[in-house]
């Protein structure tokens, strides 16, 4: 028997949030636990360049027959550009190679994967705290997971000198995973000074950086987003970047992401991509056309592509007047608490600084839900629900509650 033997996989903690918010009955009520973009009636919408380039598709598509196994080359030659800068892409210190990849997990996945199979000793070193599903894909690739300080609920930002300190010990060969910006769950990205920091660890210790980019133009926009992975590139001759049209072009379900490796020059990057082409044929096969169709169209069309970056601008305006129409409120309530932290966070996920028993308070009293933690999508904030949030998190903050 085989079935039989097996027993119930825990839920995904916050899928399961998510399902749990639906169910409740109770009005008013707030998820704050989605890890998705919502706009001010909590819709999560379909771009509209995304509805052009999808029409335009329609009429202009030929042939559903298989893409490369790696995907369209296009489509890796935009995506490099995107998420590299055209200057580092031209500059050609460093051989680049680009794999179509479900998504950012699918694209963590075969970074994973490839590291795994030539490389099956290496530690693959996360912050603390880290996005969950990063300790799955790596673990289930076989490898070994170590922990760096990032996060220091004390300072309420990146402990930069702990975390500095770490990554000086990690040992040649070992893997760092960065988040490139808006650092999920917490919000809190290094400082430029730290960056710098990071990457002279990277340089003299010869660990090998994995960025997962899954936010670019959430922080502070496109090209201001990979400032931090630019200073890395800049001294390191190798790299996975992890990159994803999940948020940025709110194409989630259509699973469209891509892994790029940096690496020290052309032939290394032709042995790496076929190594990645094998492992994608053992797994999905050959890339999936239409959402990597409709995020090449968006790039590469100019009139597209000028009305994407004002959508993405669009949203992160959103998301920055959330933050501080929360910290007003939440001023207003406490002016005994300082909430500048909450400000100097980036993208749509913040730490807002409650306990588990608070953020447990909240669900069960109030009907508002967010991630233990206390990680809240700014983006889930709706004019409707502002004062409500800012007067549970207020009441919360008050309670005297154990833990
Ligand atoms: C830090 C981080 N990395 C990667 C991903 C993967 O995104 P997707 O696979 O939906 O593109 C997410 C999604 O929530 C994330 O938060």
């Amino acid at each position: 028997m085989f079935f039989s033997e097996l027993s119930m996989a825990p839920a995904d903690a916050i899928l399961g949030l998510t399902a749990a918010f639906k169910a409740d009955t109770r009005t008013p009520k707030a998820n704050l636990g989605v890890g998705v973009f919502m706009d001010e009636s909590g819709r999560t919408p379909v771009l509209d360049v995304v509805r052009h380039a999808e029409r335009a598709l329609l009429e202009e598509e030929q042939t559903k027959t298989y893409l490369p196994i790696a995907g369209d080359p296009a489509f890796g030659e935009a995506v490099r550009q995107l998420v590299l800068g055209a200057d580092f892409c031209t500059e050609g210190r460093h051989g680049l190679a680009t794999v179509q990849a479900l998504g950012g997990t699918g694209a963590l996945f075969l970074g994973a994967r490839l590291l795994g199979t030539f490389r099956p000793g290496a530690k693959v070193w996360l912050p603390k705290p880290t996005w969950g599903n990063h300790r799955s894909i790596f673990r289930g690739a076989g490898l070994e997971i170590a922990e760096y300080p990032y996060y220091s609920a004390t300072l309420r930002q990146v402990d930069a000198d702990a975390l500095v300190v770490a990554l000086a010990e990690v040992a040649p060969g070992d893997v760092v995973l960065l988040h490139a910006c808006c650092h999920n769950p917490s919000g809190a990205d290094p400082d430029a000074a730290t960056w710098t920091r990071i990457a002279e660890a990277a340089r003299k210790g010869g660990w090998l950086p994995f960025f997962d980019f899954a936010y670019q133009g959430f922080g502070d926009g496109p090209d201001a987003d990979r400032a931090g992975l630019l200073e890395i590139l800049r001294v390191v001759p190798e790299a996975f970047v992890a990159s994803s049209f999940s948020k940025n072009m709110g194409l989630y379900s259509e699973r469209v992401g891509a892994l790029t490796v940096v690496t020290a020059d052309a032939p290394s990057a032709e042995a790496t991509l076929s190594q990645l082409r094998c492992i994608v044929r053992a797994t999905s096969s050959n890339a999936q056309r239409h959402g990597g169709a409709v995020a090449l169209k968006v790039l590469q069309d100019p009139s597209l592509r000028s009305d994407w970056l004002a959508e993405l601008e669009g949203m992160r305006h959103r998301i920055v007047a959330n933050r501080t129409a929360l910290v007003d409120g939440l001023r207003a309530r406490r002016g005994d608490v300082d909430f500048s932290y909450l400000l100097r966070q980036k993208g749509m996920f913040s730490y807002c600084g409650l306990t588990d028993a608070q953020v447990n308070w909240l669900r069960e009293v109030k009907a508002v839900y967010m991630v233990k933690g206390g990680r809240i999508n700014v983006a889930g904030l709706l004019p409707s629900t502002l004062d409500f949030v800012c007067d549970s998190i207020a009441e919360a903050m008050g309670q005297n509650l154990p833990g």
